[in-house]
């Protein structure tokens, strides 16, 4: 897909379900190497960055297929341990293979991840958590060579609850001997799915998505089967959808637990959002009110990766809103695309101020990013006129059939190619 086109006006109507969530298949794939088993996932989304997870199993020897939903994977043939620098690029957050090679081949080499969209990507806090099991870790030429013939259950207390070093941790603890205690975990939805996982490998896991997690390896089972959780961002994504271009819709398959923060915004907006079981039913007007500043803060404060489409949608209310970023330190680039269709947003340092109520018009913008690119989707939907949306690469790492999904509830969008 080259570009996407949206002429907005359209209100929204119909039901569509939510695809499973991104971020917990990706270490739930780099997890199902541990047991040398065979792994079915289900409810996995089709996504770029899932083919290049399964690229990455397949480089290392695994066979790993997706088909209708259901990724399988067997590890019994691994043979590899180092991931290419080829494969590092195409997907920013495959470090979360380190733990899992480290803990089934006792090293592994991967080439520095660098920097991404969203500003500096450090990964030292994974590497002090492996350093803390056990690991020694060098550099050579961009690459880092960790090894650990036998890693070794311990207290890992992170600096930060950083989403990625907590299921690095969790992965290689699950591989190592003995007891790990993770203090300061990351709390998202997506750490107690990856906790779900490796107790149906047979791993003892306790206290995943709260702050405190305690980890004591194997003996595995030599099969797990495992259903993703649904994906709140995207869920979030189309709730803003519908905040923005108006409407009435069911999203099915969702987790409304996982959305208290987004939801709280929305209705804050007036938006309205009603639970029944496993649906929201999300109805928006023409005039929506600012929230109070939104600030992005690690679960269960407001998603960092929700922050982009608000913001979009917020171009829709009646008065200023003031986003903080405290997250990444780049995650304003949608910005100045929004800006080339009207949008009224200043920027200093990690504050936005959105002026809503101006007209919006159809432009050619760029995708900076995955959450980035929806934002200008989600403009798009409000804009008077025609929008094409290029680079369209980074929304296709993490929406399943957005285009298709907007289409089927009355959106006039599609794809040019
Ligand atoms: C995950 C999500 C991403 C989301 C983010 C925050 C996946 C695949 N990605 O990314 O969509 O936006 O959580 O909710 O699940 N940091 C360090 N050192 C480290 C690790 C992180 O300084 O070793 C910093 C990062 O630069 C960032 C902050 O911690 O400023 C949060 O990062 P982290 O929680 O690790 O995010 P990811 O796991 O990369």
């Amino acid at each position: 897909m080259s570009s996407l086109r949206i002429t907005g006006g359209q209100r929204l109507s119909g039901e569509i379900r939510v695809q499973g969530a991104k971020n917990s298949v990706l270490p739930i794939l780099a997890a199902s190497i541990l047991s040398g088993g065979e792994t079915v996932i289900t409810n996995c989304p089709e996504l770029s960055d899932v083919h290049a997870a399964l690229d990455i199993l397949r480089r290392l020897g695994c066979r790993a297929e997706l088909e209708n939903g259901v990724a399988t994977v067997d590890s019994s043939s691994m043979t590899g341990s180092d991931i290419p620098d080829e494969l590092m690029r195409r997907m920013r957050s495959s470090v979360i293979f380190l733990g899992a090679i480290l803990a089934r081949c006792g090293e592994v080499t991967l080439s520095m991840p660098g920097g991404c969209e969203l500003g500096p990507r450090p990964i030292d806090l994974h590497l002090s958590a492996m350093e803390r099991l056990g690991a020694v870790i060098t550099e050579r030429g961009g690459d880092l060579i960790c090894k650990a013939p036998a890693l070794r259950g311990a207290r890992v207390d992170l600096a930060f609850p950083s989403v990625g070093a907590t299921e690095n941790t969790m992965i290689a603890a699950a591989g190592a001997r003995g007891v790990t205690l993770i203090t300061n975990a990351a709390r998202e939805p997506e750490i107690y799915d990856l906790g779900e996982y490796l107790k149906a490998l047979g791993v003892r896991v306790s206290g995943a998505g709260t702050s405190t997690v305690t980890v004591e390896g194997g003996p595995y089972r030599a099969f797990a089967r495992h259903r993703v959780i649904p994906d709140r961002i995207a869920a979030a994504t189309y709730i803003a959808a519908v905040a923005s271009a108006g409407g009435d819709i069911v999203l099915r398959g969702v987790e409304p637990g996982h959305l208290t923060a987004v939801s709280d915004v929305f209705r804050e907006m007036g938006v309205g959002i009603t639970c029944e079981g496993d649906a929201l039913l999300v109805s928006a007007g023409k005039r929506l009110m600012p929230p109070r500043t939104v600030t992005t803060r690690p679960y269960p404060g407001f998603p960092t990766d929700a922050q982009p489409t608000l913001m979009a949608s917020c171009l829709q209310c009646d008065g200023a809103s003031v986003f903080v970023e405290t997250i990444f330190e780049n995650r304003y680039r949608h910005v100045p695309e929004l800006r080339r269709m009207g949008a009224d947003i200043r920027v200093d340092g990690r504050v936005a101020i959105v002026r809503g109520g101006r007209p919006l018009h159809g432009a050619i913008v760029a995708s900076p990013d995955l959450r980035g690119g929806a934002a200008l989707l989600i403009a798009a939907l409000a804009a008077e006129g025609t929008s094409e949306i290029i680079e369209t690469k980074h929304i296709l790492r993490g929406y399943e059939n957005i285009v298709e999904n907007l289409a089927a509830l009355g959106a006039d969008a599609g794809r040019a190619d």
